[in-house]
């Protein structure tokens, strides 16, 4: 499950074989435990009768089993976004998501932006996007509340990529099809939703190195939230000099994290 070890991913990060660096690493993984299982992902109902991904081979979710809306709301919207909000009074807020994966975390932040008339310019990373046909079967717009919110799904996973994208008056999104470790941007960002893969399954995208990447595009009090709680990421953070918070963590989660830029 999400953030909880497994089989496969430690046993290779620990091991003293040579792998390679960025997106390969996840597919020379895979690759190496294909024979366990299926790696196509599999829709899956998590606590709160939201949906998320499985991938069997990698024996790893999208979002907490206990809550995919619940936990995306409670990490990143209230302790990211309502926090960054009741600190700073700005006219555009922009975010750096790490995966965008299912695109939950955009559909909140662009009905967020929308309910709070609140400008907010959200660039996503996501090497390996997912198809239309797949992500249409999840039920997110039946069980969130807005009588846009099934269009700005689809407009989510449809709208091109490389293209910055208006989906209401307040939310634009540009979305990279590429890895943290690739994005190279002379851009600044005021919040990083840090979601990847856990550490244990994919440990090259929580390095020093992706995360000092991050720290050098975030400005002012800029914040890096996530639901990780690993005691390596929180002292990496601090190597860096963020101010790192250990907040309690959704529900099945004892803690999550976020940190904060000190100037
Ligand atoms: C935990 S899921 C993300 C969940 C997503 N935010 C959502 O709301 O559905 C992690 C995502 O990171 C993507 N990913 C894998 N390697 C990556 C990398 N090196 N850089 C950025 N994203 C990566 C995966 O393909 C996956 O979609």
């Amino acid at each position: 499950m999400r953030g909880e070890g497994a089989y496969g991913y430690e046993q290779l990060a620990d091991s003293n074989l040579k792998l390679p660096a960025g997106a390969e690493m996840l597919w020379y993984i895979i690759g190496n435990i294909s024979h366990m299982s299926d790696n196509t992902p599999q829709i899956r109902e998590t606590g709160d009768g939201s949906h998320t991904l499985w991938l069997a081979g990698m024996q790893e979710s999208y979002h907490s089993m206990h809550g995919a809306i619940t936990e995306s709301k409670h990490v990143f919207i209230h302790h990211g976004l309502d926090y960054f909000r009741s600190l700073n009074n700005t006219g555009e807020i922009r975010v750096l998501e790490v995966g965008f994966g299912t695109g939950l975390n955009a559909l909140l932040t662009c009905q967020y932006s929308q309910d709070l008339k609140q400008r907010i310019k959200y660039t996503t990373l996501e090497p390996f996007p997912l198809d239309w046909n797949l992500a249409a079967r999840m039920n997110y717009g039946d069980l969130l509340e807005h009588p846009q919110i099934s269009f700005w799904f689809k407009e989510l996973h449809i709208t091109s990529w490389g293209q910055i994208e208006w989906l209401n008056p307040y939310f634009s999104i540009l979305k990279k099809q590429e890895t943290i470790q690739d994005h190279n941007s002379a851009e600044h960002y005021d919040i990083c939703f840090f979601d990847a893969f856990a550490p244990g399954k994919q440990p090259d995208i929580w390095d020093l190195k992706v995360l000092e990447m991050v720290k050098r595009m975030l400005v002012g009090q800029g914040l890096i939230v996530s639901y990780c709680a690993q005691g390596q990421f929180k002292r990496d953070l601090r190597t860096l000099g963020f101010k790192v918070e250990s907040l309690p963590g959704p529900p099945g989660k004892k803690e999550m994290t976020r940190a904060m830029l000190c100037s």
